[in-house]
């Protein structure tokens, strides 16, 4: 499978597990977030460029232009006794608000660890080595841990593989609910129960008035990933992570979460970074995607030409395992080889040697992410003399 892309058909998608980093965990206690009341946090602020209260978070920039998340420069180690493995390599994006990001790259791209970084759940051996996570302009990767706590589930949202790593067993759906939304906002019992009802309704779980009482493990996996997309939404978070969100479901019900995300996303204005490997979902859902390879970013740009027409190397392997609706079967390409190992990325360009345009140059300096037109690119075959007629410029 190494080094294979493929996916069935647009948002048909069987997927594939391995989601290998610690993100689960924290869904483990959805119904326990902790969050001062909203709108406390854009209380604090004064002027551009201040510090605000707490001290520990600064202010970046306009909040009415900044993006919602932007991630500058994220590196991310594990410390092992043997070496420093880089996870993360100095990658850089930004997702606007209403907007969905997907995220692709095959196993062991680094997602995973980029979602964990931004929610701050990158445990030792782990750690941020560098860079910084801003959520409308403040820095919140260098929160204390507590803070952190409410900033997930309040302001990020999260929506993992599993929904039952998201769900509490032992409690009703309905008391998990009714608890975050209390944790969130003022609303009293009564209000808070019909806005879960409400949720529900919105979610698509039929007879919310009756389903609200019952246990999780009284839904079907596609009704329980529902709930969880309820759960996520509870805060009216600004942006939401979710993680191959439908790996874990039958097929006939992925491309029905899919869409719901997107949809209550769209309507309610959030920013979603979408992890997936499924290319046919990111065609579908996406309006802009970001190809991962060995913890950095290949390419990133809008998806229609991302998926049309990939400028990197890598990311045109990935976007020729789509098969298209012709059935052109020759599209179907296979990248020879298979992700380097953390311990034994080669110098140079890490795709080097799984490259067939691969020259000199790639095995000894690693490309900068450039711009070219509306793309980012990380590729020395547009940074040659000659090569773009000069489009392409070193990326902000
Ligand atoms: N706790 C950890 N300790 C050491 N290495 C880790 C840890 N968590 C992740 N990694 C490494 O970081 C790299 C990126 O992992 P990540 O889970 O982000 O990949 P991914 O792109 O999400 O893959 P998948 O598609 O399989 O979910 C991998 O090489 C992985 O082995
Ligand atoms: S930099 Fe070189 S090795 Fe890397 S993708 Fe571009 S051509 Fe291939
Ligand atoms: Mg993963």
């Amino acid at each position: 499978m190494a080094g294979r892309y493929r996916t069935p058909s647009p948002l048909a998608g069987e997927g594939w597990g391995g989601g290998s980093t610690g993100l689960a965990r924290l869904g483990a206690k959805p119904a326990l977030h902790l969050s001062p009341a909203r709108g406390e946090r854009g209380a604090k602020l004064t002027l551009p460029g201040a510090w605000i209260e707490p001290p520990y978070l600064r202010f970046c920039g306009d909040p009415m232009t900044a993006p919602v998340l932007s991630v500058r420069d994220l590196t991310v180690e594990f410390v092992t006794r043997r070496a420093t493995l880089r996870a993360l390599d100095k990658i850089s994006f930004d997702i606007a608000r209403g907007e969905v990001l997907g995220v692709v790259g095959e196993s062991g791209a680094g997602k995973s660890v980029t979602g964990s970084a931004i929610i701050g759940l990158i445990d030792p051996p782990g750690r941020i080595a560098g860079g910084q996570v801003l959520l409308s302009g403040e820095r919140v990767d260098n929160l204390p841990p507590d803070a952190m706590r409410k900033v997930r589930g309040k302001r990020i949202g999260m929506i993992f593989q599993d929904p039952l790593t998201s769900l509490n067993p032992l409690y009703r759906v309905g008391e998990q609910l009714i608890e975050t939304i209390q944790t969130h906002t003022s609303m009293n019992a009564a209000d808070a129960r019909k806005r879960a009802i409400a949720l529900l309704d919105e979610v698509g779980i039929p007879a919310p008035e009756r389903r609200i009482d019952g246990y999780p493990h009284e839904f079907s996996g596609g009704m329980r990933q529902r709930v969880v997309i309820a759960l996520a939404l509870c805060a009216e978070p600004e942006v939401i992570i979710a993680d191959e969100p439908t790996t874990a479901l039958d097929v006939s019900v992925q491309a029905q979460i899919i869409a719901l995300i997107k949809r209550l996303c769209k309507e309610r204005g959030t920013s979603v970074m979408l992890v997936t490997h499924d290319m046919g979902v990111i065609a579908e859902t996406a309006d802009r995607v970001a190809v991962m390879y060995a913890g950095r970013i290949a390419e990133i740009g809008p998806v229609r030409e991302v998926v049309k027409e990939p400028l990197h190397p890598y990311a045109r392997g990935l976007m020729g395992a789509i098969p298209s609706l012709e059935g052109d079967a020759e599209r179907l390409v296979q990248i020879p080889g298979s992700m380097p190992r953390l311990s034994a990325i080669p110098p140079g360009c890490a795709f080097n040697p799984r490259c067939a345009q691969a020259f000199a140059r790639c095995h000894v300096e690693r490309p900068e992410l450039l711009s070219v037109g509306d793309r980012k690119v990380a590729c020395h075959l547009y940074d040659e003399p000659g090569s773009m007629g000069g489009k392409a410029e070193i990326a902000a």
